[in-house]
């Protein structure tokens, strides 16, 4: 378990996780935790991922689509989904399963 102050997190904020990194996302005060690589052919996310409405953000390396709620893919060139970490708020901080 991860925690994090709300008070740190702007509009996203990117973590270390040994190799990989997580980017946290808060989108309309809804907050969600990911992979920060596109599982298509690795992009990065925090640079290449653009936020649609509906709690979707796009690749915009290739066009996929996945969904932040799970991490299913709803559109594009793979069909691996996105890694998504569950999240919730106790005492005005985040706390990301890992
Ligand atoms: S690397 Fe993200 S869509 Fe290709």
């Amino acid at each position: 378990m991860i925690k994090i102050p709300l008070s740190e997190i702007k509009d996203k904020k990117k973590l270390k996780l040994n190799d990989n990194e997580i980017l946290i996302l808060k989108v309309d005060n809804n907050f969600y935790a990911i992979e920060n690589k596109c599982p298509h052919a690795g992009c990065r996310l925090s640079y290449y991922g653009k936020i649609l409405s509906e709690r979707k953000i796009m690749c915009t390396c290739h066009g996929a689509i996945f969904s932040l709620e799970d991490g299913k893919v709803i559109d594009g060139p793979t069909n691996k989904s996105l890694k998504i970490y569950k999240v919730k708020i106790v005492n005005e901080e985040l706390l990301i399963e890992i």
